[in-house]
């Protein structure tokens, strides 16, 4: 998500910084910044927008200094803007850090430093973070102190952080949020990825959950959260810069599966009270406003317009809203019946996509209330929205969709619920029940991804294949429709996704000897009926792969290829069954040759017609 480097080294830190931060470009940031210890105290120079505008006209002689820290924003708490942009300060300004992740209980901690007098100037949850430090620090114990801290915060972070009274020293921790130490030749460094690392030095100290860093330039010392030392050899890293980029991973693809258990973690992060109750403060909408909607319709394209479908399965169980779902390029240009009491979800990662935002301005003139489901704080459909849902996917790079997919459907699920219990429809246990499962996704995503060796059969057996079907009933519906776009846009095969049942009604005439068939026949309300689907094709010689829960008892009869998914309630369903199909699609497009970070004929962003 956001980029860190810090460093101490012989010369001017700040173009080791600089260089650093254009080594994390990659990544998607809107703002960055940059400290430096100098003689007349820390230095400290943020910009909003692309790194020419921070660095093009920076003095490094004024920032003439051996240690410091930079940082790449992607807006996550707090607008992109020059106040909110990293490094941030306390109101002391003893303590200058830089912070990737999200504090997931940064308002209860504002509240009480603003109690004892802390003066906030930034709208970040990082701040709460200086200001604790500060707030704790006894006298030049910085590693105690952010030890400290640490017992202090929830949710995801990794910091570095910067004390005046300790110019040679750089204090790094983290917990769910990547931090690795880089070991030169008397200049030691730290970064939240690799690549920074590469022109200095390819050994390096891999951080874990909990463990405090301390650079000075005499080395680097590791301890963990009760002050122990710990001992760790560095590891030589091997890549390219590119490689480094990707994680190792080959494509930004992959690297971004693999991401998906976080992803589900960081769009559940702050949004669940202890006791179950879903929080969506963004939504700013009472029970009485709640109470007031008739009809909700989603919008979106492509990947998100499958996942609009998901959400009208969604809020039409959970909360009993009647919803209809469109394209944006079709709704734009079609009469609709909108009004006060119409709720408009725009759901786009990007929040570029033209035609989405065409059809939310035509929302907004019609006097509905618009709320946009997104990815990119700052995007146009983020300020035009009434109001907005952020989808905490991080950065996404790879052109075909999938951590911002699932990361769409977490938030869904979420809303769903938090309208269902504001309009008395779900109970307080039953949200408890609910969203302990929403946790659980985590796991069952990342021992899916554990398991992608599994599927290499049906990626032999289909990768040379023109067509290939998918069918879906239900909630899987759109995962149907979601797996035959992953397979066709990176993999050029040609795939059509199916609600099952229609199957009889034209798309049967397709099957013949060998047709793949991937139908998606977890437990729920159709499964009886997809498999009688199942057989039908069987009947007629199509192959058929069945995605089945890896509990299932009675799974359809004379399949080719099983994937087993964990059991799951049917409404969560679709963020299981998709990561399969992420990856095979994935694997046959590799199979095949093809670019998969950048299809023919595709941008990641759709901002024109
Ligand atoms: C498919 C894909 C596209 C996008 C679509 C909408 O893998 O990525 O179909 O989902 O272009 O983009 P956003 O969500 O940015 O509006």
């Amino acid at each position: 998500m956001c980029g860190i480097v810090g460093c101490i080294v012989k010369e001017q830190a700040g173009r080791v910084l600089a260089s650093g931060l254009e080594r994390l470009e990659y990544r998607g940031y809107d703002s960055a910044g940059i400290a430096v210890v100098t003689d007349d105290g820390i230095r400290v120079r943020r910009r909003v927008g692309k790194l020419a505008e921070l660095l093009d006209d920076f003095d490094y002689d004024a920032f003439d200094g051996k240690v410091g820290i930079g940082h790449t924003r992607w807006a996550t708490h707090g607008k992109p803007s020059e106040g909110n942009a990293h490094p941030i300060q306390d109101d002391t300004g003893d303590v200058v850090l830089v912070h990737n992740g999200i504090i997931e209980n940064y308002k209860e901690i504002r509240e009480e430093l603003e109690g004892k007098g802390h003066v906030f100037a930034t709208e970040t949850d990082t701040e709460v973070i200086a200001h604790l430090i500060s707030e704790i620090m006894q006298g030049d114990d910085l590693e105690g102190a952010v030890r400290e801290t640490m017992r202090r915060l929830k949710g995801a972070y990794a910091i570095v952080v910067l004390h005046r009274r300790l110019p040679d020293r750089l204090v790094g921790a983290r917990r769910d949020s990547p931090l690795v130490a880089g070991i030169g030749e008397g200049e030691y460094f730290l970064a939240s990825d690799i690549p920074p690392l590469l022109e200095h030095t390819r050994d390096v100290l891999l951080l874990e959950d909990g463990e405090i860093v301390s650079l000075t330039p005499e080395g680097v010392r590791v301890t963990d959260l009760e002050g122990n030392t710990i001992e760790r050899q560095p590891k030589e890293i091997e890549w390219n810069l590119l490689q480094a980029e990707k994680g190792g991973y080959p494509h930004f693809m992959l690297k971004e599966i693999h991401e998906q258990g976080v992803v589900v973690n960081d769009s559940l992060l702050g949004r669940i009270a202890e006791d179950g109750t879903v929080r969506l403060p963004e939504l700013d909408m009472d029970a009485d406003a709640v109470a007031a909607i008739d009809k909700i319709v989603i919008i979106g394209c492509g990947t998100s317009w499958h996942s609009a479908l998901i959400g009208k399965f969604l809020i039409e169980e959970l909360a009993e809203i009647p919803v209809e779902v469109d394209i944006g390029s079709e709704f734009r240009y079609r009469r609709s019946i909108l009004g006060p009491s119409t709720l408009v979800l725009a759901i786009t990662q990007s929040g570029e996509t033209a035609d989405t935002l065409a059809s939310m301005r035509k929302a907004r003139a019609h006097g509905a209330r618009t709320i946009s489901i997104c990815n990119v704080i700052g995007s146009t459909a983020s300020r035009e929205a009434d109001g907005v849902v952020y989808t905490q996917a991080g950065p996404e790079i790879g052109v075909a969709s999938t951590k911002a997919f699932v990361s769409q459907l977490i938030v869904l699920n979420l809303l769903a619920l938090h309208l269902g219990s504001m309009r008395g429809k779900i109970t307080r246990e039953a949200s408890k029940e609910y969203t302990d499962e929403l946790r659980a996704v985590r796991g069952r995503v990342e021992t899916l991804i554990e398991r992608a060796d599994e599927l290499d059969p049906i990626v032999d057996s289909y990768k040379h294949v023109d067509d290939f079907l998918y069918l879906g009933r239900g909630i899987n519906y759109p995962i149907a429709l979601e797996g035959a776009l992953k397979l066709k846009e990176i993999s050029y095969i040609h795939a059509e996704g199916y609600p099952a049942g229609e199957l009889k009604h034209g798309p049967i005439a397709l099957i013949e000897e060998k047709m793949p068939v991937l139908a998606v026949a977890t437990p729920g309300e159709t499964y009886a009926k997809i498999s009688s689907n199942i057989d039908q094709v069987k009947a007629r010689g199509g192959e058929v792969i069945a995605v089945v829960a890896d509990d299932e008892a009675n799974p359809p009869m004379g399949v080719d290829h099983l994937i087993r998914v964990p059991r799951c309630r049917e409404t969560i369903s679709p963020i299981v069954n998709v990561v399969p199909l992420q990856i095979l699609s994935y694997r046959i497009a590799v199979a095949r040759g093809c670019d998969v970070d950048q299809p023919r004929n595709l941008a990641k962003s759709v901002t024109v017609e």
